[in-house]
């Protein structure tokens, strides 16, 4: 494999919302490399403006960055002004370092994966606290609610948030097409085994998405979302050792702060793997109180509407004037590596010829 090759293979194991590798990529030298984003936001209600896509591509970009030094390579990347934001592309210039640098976090690029099951409530050390927000970097910082009062108001606002989630017509269109029925591991999608549910009820479930009417009579007369968000909601919103916040020091604004974001993100993340901790996202809360800020509805139903600017105003009370300045919020401890995870796309599939 060539070492352009070799940089982008261990790169693409980004992380992206519904594992979507908002990412192609156009080798037009062993120096250089475009690399062709998308959104998803026409087709997910998730991907408001196209912001978590770009969160993720920040994340790819970073692994590039990571992955070149790594072999003793570095770097640069630019985005192209003239692409359109939904389909935005980045010249990556590669050379050989002159003055090579270690890329400790290099080894943990293809072990970091979510996890969505229960965490020990052991609380984080100082030092636990100080790599990942010194990982974040100079234009991030990292916002904590570790106190079990605190993680109980999280988790309260997460169990809420997951009815409106679950509810939503809009969402169960997204949830049908992400997630692989059946399975521990998947290139392109969320395999059911990774989501947190148990067993019995990862079953129910596959049978009850098959349709939305099946969704929609459970919802209204089996209290359907009840086992689902007590065991993907309350229960890891609690276990845990703390939630968090990354707060960008000046609110974002453009695609290239949320490009920014995500390179902080994943180097927070990658400290933490390396560290022994599981994290997981919890960016919903975020989305929704997006939307709830814009004035833009996102679904049909009013009722819904409603219930998501509840959740703004919960989601305020808890992170204040943060709000304004939050790129990305998740929960973090320490905990057994998955089991069932995300796997990725085959390069060769993703090299556009
Ligand atoms: C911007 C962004 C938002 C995400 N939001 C969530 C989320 O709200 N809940 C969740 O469980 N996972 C979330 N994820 C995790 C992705 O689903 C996960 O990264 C993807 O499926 C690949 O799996 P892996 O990270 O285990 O390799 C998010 C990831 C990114 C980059």
């Amino acid at each position: 494999m060539r070492v352009v090759e070799r940089i982008l293979d261990l790169a693409r194991w980004a992380p992206s919302g519904d594992n979507t590798q908002p990412w192609r990529f156009e080798i037009l030298a062993d120096d250089h490399v475009v690399i062709h984003g998308f959104d998803t936001r026409e087709r997910c209600l998730y991907d408001i403006d196209g912001r978590p896509s770009q969160i993720a591509l920040g994340a790819l970009i970073e692994n590039i960055a990571i992955a070149a030094r790594s072999v003793g390579w570095e770097a640069a990347t630019t985005r192209r002004g003239d692409a359109p934001e939904t389909l935005p592309r980045f010249d990556v210039r590669l050379r050989e370092a002159a003055r090579p640098e270690e890329a400790p976090l290099a080894q943990f690029i293809e072990a970091r994966s979510v996890q969505r099951r229960p965490l020990r409530t052991r609380p984080l050390t100082a030092a636990e606290k100080s790599a990942i927000e010194a990982a974040a970097g100079p234009d991030h910082r990292l916002r904590w609610f570790e106190s079990f009062p605190a993680r109980r108001s999280v988790a309260t606002l997460l169990f809420h948030n997951a009815k409106l989630r679950l509810t939503a017509p809009e969402a169960y269109a997204v949830h049908r097409d992400v997630i692989a029925w059946h399975s521990a591991f998947s290139d392109d999608r969320v395999p059911d085994g990774a989501i947190g549910l148990d067993p019995m009820t990862t079953r129910l479930m596959a049978w009850v998405m098959r349709s939305w009417s099946r969704v929609a009579f459970f919802n209204r007369y089996l209290a359907g979302t009840l086992v689902p968000r007590i065991e993907l909601d309350l229960v890891p919103g609690l276990a845990c050792a703390a939630h968090f916040l990354i707060v960008a020091r000046t609110p974002p604004a453009t695609i290239d702060d949320y490009v920014s974001a995500g390179r902080a993100m994943q180097r927070a993340w990658l400290t933490a793997t390396s560290l022994g901790l599981q994290l997981q996202p919890e960016m919903t809360p975020l989305i929704f109180a997006m939307y709830v800020r814009a004035g833009r509805r996102f679904s049909s139903e009013d009722a819904l509407w409603d219930r998501a600017r509840e959740l703004a105003q919960r989601f305020e009370q808890l992170a204040g004037s943060d709000m304004t300045g939050a790129v990305f919020m998740g929960r973090v401890g320490e905990g057994p590596a998955p089991r069932a995870r995300s796997l990725r796309r085959p390069l060769a599939d993703l090299i556009l010829r």
